[in-house]
């Protein structure tokens, strides 16, 4: 297909939606300006949005995140003291989420706060605690961070408050990648040691990367990124503390699952962003903290984690569907069936994709309150020379399952890639972060 044919399959799927430049949304469809909030700040995630969006959609009603991630929108439910609801499959994630919404009464934060000193002191004489079976331990850690992590894992296991152990554990879990020889970039890990040059990687001897990294000593370095971690909760346990009478609930789960919307109030607004098509693999990413933290122990458990997920990337492929939906198909006959993204089954992963967003929607029509909100932030992307427009394609299932679209709110824009631009530079204004507001009709 060439790009006019694209442009006009692009532009008849969105005709007649009420899409709407919304700048002052742009950082809010981002983590980044949660780094440095408190509470938000306890673990990184990347992939969240930023609290501001609530500055945005100040309801009162109880609100549901099928997508909850690290716990946006819990958090900031808890702090304004709204019900909500959190799903997610990532048991990491719940863990997070779950432990960043419990409220801490007084007592607990100042044995927090007792704890992290008495740590520091005491964990040389502990364990260390067993290694867990990740087969690539020690690859990512280098001997002595390895052996410093586990004793101070030790000590929290001694813990008798589970309240107080998990605020260490969250901790402990957080620090993990800085104390590492790799750390998260694009789809997966990259090496400190590894250094890019044009065309090939280039490895940097221990001697120089070690303490460039570490400094002069990697247990040191450990110690202090623990300390600091530590200070960081309880300065916010004690500075930010969550009201007493915060009602949050998180599942460990798929949303795709109807059963696990089911909550003791329907949700008036259901809020989130799900995986966007761009083949990110949460499973890939976090697997250091899902490993060393004690979420899985063993290979199967990760493989059944990444097929129940949205099908978002390759991994999570479980069988296409046998017609492809009409609205979607122009976009993937647009492909260059010479890609490797398509070689690699891009296309049923997007069916499959879209598949699942009208489950969830479908889903949480039958689950939510009468004349619910339904706001979804998603991020269009573009494979093998054609654009996959979701902020469109999301309305438009919402159309089809019970829904009248409010708004599609343009966030922000993106760029293709470097490879795509030269086919798709002219189609940037399609590429775009977004969120569609949809209100379920009676
Ligand atoms: C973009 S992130 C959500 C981030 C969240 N808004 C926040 O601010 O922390 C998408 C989340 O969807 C989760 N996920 C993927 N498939 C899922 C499924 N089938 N059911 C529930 N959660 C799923 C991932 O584990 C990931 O945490």
């Amino acid at each position: 297909m060439n790009s006019r044919r694209l442009t006009n399959a692009l532009n008849d799927a969105q005709a007649g939606l009420p899409i709407t430049p919304a700048p002052a949304l742009a950082n809010a469809v981002r983590w980044i300006p949660a780094a440095e909030r408190p509470i938000h700040r306890w673990f990184r995630y990347r992939e969240g949005f930023s609290p501001a969006l609530f500055d945005h959609l100040k309801t009162k009603g109880t609100r549901l995140d099928p997508f909850c991630g690290c716990g946006t929108t819990l958090v900031e439910s808890a702090r304004s003291g709204v019900r909500a609801y959190g799903i997610d499959v990532n048991p990491l994630a719940t863990f997070i989420t779950t432990t960043k919404t419990t409220p801490v009464n007084k007592r607990e934060s100042v044995e927090f706060k007792r704890l992290t000193h008495q740590s520091l002191k005491s964990y040389r004489r502990f364990g260390p605690a067993q290694a867990p079976a990740f087969p690539l331990i020690n690859k990512i850690f280098l001997p002595e961070s390895l052996e410093t992590l586990l004793r101070l894992r030790a000590f929290i296991d001694t813990v008798t408050s589970p309240r107080v152990r998990a605020l260490l554990h969250l901790a402990w879990v957080s620090i993990l990648e800085d104390c590492s020889n790799a750390f998260k970039e694009g789809n997966g890990l990259k090496y400190r040691n590894k250094r890019r040059r044009p065309g090939r990687y280039e490895t940097v001897p221990d001697s120089t990367w070690i303490p460039k990294y570490f400094g002069i000593s990697v247990r040191r370095f450990v110690e202090n990124r623990w300390k600091e971690q530590c200070d960081a909760i309880a300065s916010d346990l004690s500075d930010h503390p969550l009201p007493n009478s915060a009602t949050t609930k998180v599942v460990t789960g798929s949303s795709l699952d109807a059963r696990n919307l089911r909550f003791d109030e329907p949700a008036s607004l259901a809020v989130f962003s799900p995986p966007y098509a761009n083949r990110f693999d949460y499973f890939e990413a976090f697997k250091v903290e899902l490993w060393m933290g004690g979420f899985v122990n063993a290979a199967s458990e990760l493989g059944v984690l990444r097929k129940t997920s949205m099908r978002s990337h390759l991994a999570a492929a479980r069988g296409a569907s046998d017609s492809t939906w009409s609205r979607l198909s122009p976009f993937l006959s647009a492909m260059d069936s010479s890609a490797s993204s398509v070689r690699m089954g891009i296309k049923a992963a997007l069916a499959g994709y879209f598949d699942d967003t009208r489950t969830l929607l479908r889903g949480l029509h039958a689950a939510l309150a009468p004349r619910a909100t339904v706001a979804v932030v998603v991020g269009n992307s573009a494979y093998a020379r054609s654009i996959i427009p979701t902020d469109t394609l999301v309305a438009r299932i919402g159309q089809e399952e019970g829904y009248d679209v409010e708004r599609v709110l343009v966030a922000r824009h993106l760029h293709v890639s470097s490879q795509q631009r030269a086919h798709l530079g002219s189609l940037d204004e399609y590429m775009r972060e977004s969120v569609v507001v949809l209100k379920s009709r009676a």
